[in-house]
């Protein structure tokens, strides 16, 4: 298949590039290099370096005749969104619109959509089914979820067919500090440098933290199923940071001498964990990699 991944060379856009190309697809990656970087890309994919906003993507479409979009590029910083709703806007729904107008205009059979945790708000109905009420505490959030109902509409009107993936915390290598899982990146880059790592509050508030190679398959699964529906991309698995902290620190070789507190963060959710049960049924996915696996991929991959 003809594949465009918007963001593609970010964290997450990179290693779905990866897991495509080795398939046999033809990828390409179309990215501004806001948050990304060229080295991420492989060599067998197209790199295209432009902002989503940019009116040339309409040709970009027309000539290449895209069958796939997934639609990775997005202003993902949670409190920069808070700060600057207006430039989240932009980036998230001018920009998205800007893809679904190329997509329809070029008859795009299917776009594959990274939505978010961040659309439920602080609801502790835990595991989080898809079926409860999206109230997001952020404008990233909104956007996230705002983006959902275009996709709907664009279907209904445009015969535009989706999936929504909504991911949990995604960790792994390549990852930045900005992302949803970030704290995973900043202990394993402290770790690596010897350095104390620092937890926010008491460490009991939980995240769902998934590995970001079971994202990828996710995104795969999606190809040929789960047109026109929303699923829930976690472990469905509770974990607090102070045990992260424990566990990236045991992999590290270190004591817990090296763990120290600070302010909670204002804002934060306290406990968060998303039910995969629906992704399992209807995409035949499931998360594979165990937390320890993960970690020291990724506790490896930033003391590299
Ligand atoms: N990382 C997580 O935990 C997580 C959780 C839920 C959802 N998501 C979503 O997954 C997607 C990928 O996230 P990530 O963690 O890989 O982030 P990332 O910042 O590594 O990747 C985003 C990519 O989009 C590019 N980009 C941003 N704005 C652009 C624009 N206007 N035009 C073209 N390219 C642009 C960036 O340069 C970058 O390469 C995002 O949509 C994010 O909201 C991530």
């Amino acid at each position: 298949m003809r594949i465009l991944i918007t963001g593609g060379a970010g964290f997450i856009g990179s290693h779905l590039a990866d897991a495509l190309v080795n398939k046999g697809h033809e990828v390409t990656i179309l990215d501004n290099l806001s948050t990304g970087t060229k080295k991420f890309i492989p060599p067998q994919a197209e790199f295209i370096q432009m902002d989503i906003r940019d009116d040339k993507i309409l040709s970009i479409f027309q000539t290449h005749h895209f069958d796939v979009i997934y639609h990775e590029a997005a202003q993902t910083m949670v409190p920069l969104s808070i700060e600057k709703p207006k430039f989240d806007a932009e980036e998230n729904i001018i920009g998205l619109l800007s893809v679904l107008e190329a997509a329809r205009k070029t008859n795009v059979s299917k776009i594959i959509f990274s939505s978010s945790a961040a659309i439920y708000g602080d609801n502790l109905h835990l595991p989080l089914k898809e079926t409860e009420k999206p109230e997001p505490t952020s404008f990233y959030g909104l956007t996230k979820y705002t983006t959902e109902s275009y996709l709907a509409l664009y279907h209904k009107l445009f015969g535009l067919n989706y999936t929504v993936l909504r991911y949990s915390n995604v960790y792994g290598p390549r990852q930045g500090a900005n992302g949803e899982g970030g704290v995973i990146y900043l202990f394993a880059r402290a770790l690596g440098n010897k350095e104390k790592i620092t937890i926010l509050g008491n460490g009991k508030q939980t995240r769902d933290f998934i590995y970001v190679h079971d994202i990828v398959s996710a995104n795969i699964a999606a190809l040929d199923k789960g047109n026109e529906e929303a699923f829930n991309i976690s472990t469905e698995t509770e974990l607090s940071i102070k045990d992260l902290a424990l566990q990236m620190i045991q992999l590290s070789n270190l004591d817990e001498s090296y763990i120290q507190y600070g302010p909670e963060r204002e804002g934060d959710i306290f406990a968060s964990s998303l039910s995969n049960q629906k992704a399992k049924k209807l995409l035949q996915w499931q998360p594979t990699v165990p937390l320890q696996k993960g970690l020291k991929e990724t506790l490896q991959f930033f003391l590299a």
